[in-house]
């Protein structure tokens, strides 16, 4: 088991968005988080790379857990998160290369190591050719890959997508999904929250639905 939620309640600001959510995900498994805008995906996601804090229940990561954990710690948790942001967060006044290096802590690694990471990463998402380039010389699609590639660079046990695909037009959106299931392929767990249910159709996985305040299984069938 990678992921735990026990019990998990949370509010903002006595806004109740989760109560009392309680579900499991396995090692190396690959799982959907739907539901409609504003139900909470990327409030769950957050409570997972401890952005938040649970108001009552634990949420439990590898070898983390929220009730234990100090502030101190939360990096060591996010070395070993693949997070994917909903908004892409690279940063434009480096390249697609120095946007990789600036999240492998390469301080100490020798500089053809890092050099073969990078490519590694940017291969796997087919843009080792555009490791020069600049985020706002990349389409949407491409920077959205780019994403993925910083996200896979420091083998994480468990990579958080937020709507990976976004803004994105139906065939880069499956290739996107086409690169996530390849990464879980080889063994990492992977959770997509999103509201895209065409692309869960074409990719199955086990389905957690969020609404109002509660998560429950969902079948594919219904959706
Ligand atoms: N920092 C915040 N302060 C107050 N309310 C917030 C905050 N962040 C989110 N919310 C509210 O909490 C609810 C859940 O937000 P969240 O972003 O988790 O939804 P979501 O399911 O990811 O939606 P979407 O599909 O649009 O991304 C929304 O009603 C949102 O307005
Ligand atoms: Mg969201």
């Amino acid at each position: 088991m990678i992921l735990s939620f026990e019990n998990v309640s949370f509010d903002y600001n006595g806004h109740s968005i989760l109560k009392e959510i309680s579900f499991l995900m396995d090692t190396g498994e690959f799982l959907y988080l739907i539901g409609p805008s504003g139900a909470g995906k990327t409030t769950v996601l957050k409570l997972i790379y401890m952005d938040l804090k649970p108001k009552t229940g634990v949420v439990s990561i590898g070898e983390f857990n929220s009730q234990f954990m100090k502030e101190k710690y939360i990096p060591m948790l996010r070395r070993k998160l693949g997070i994917i942001f909903q908004d892409f967060r690279l940063l434009s006044d480096r390249t697609i290369e120095e946007n990789l290096a600036f999240v492998l802590h390469s301080v100490n690694s020798p500089k053809k190591e890092v050099k073969r990471k990078i490519f590694n990463a940017l291969s796997l998402v087919g843009l080792s050719h555009r490791r020069n380039s600049y985020p706002n010389e990349l389409s949407g699609g491409e920077q959205q890959r780019v994403v993925i590639a910083r996200a896979i660079i420091n083998d994480p046990i468990l990579i958080l997508a937020d709507e990976p695909t976004g803004n994105l037009d139906p065939v880069t959106s499956k290739q996107i999904m086409e690169i996530l299931r390849d990464i879980n392929a080889r063994g990492t767990a992977v959770l997509v929250a999103t509201h895209n249910y065409d692309l869960v159709k074409k990719f199955p996985a086990r389905i957690l639905k969020l609404q109002n305040e509660k998560i429950l299984p969902a079948d594919i069938n219904e959706l």
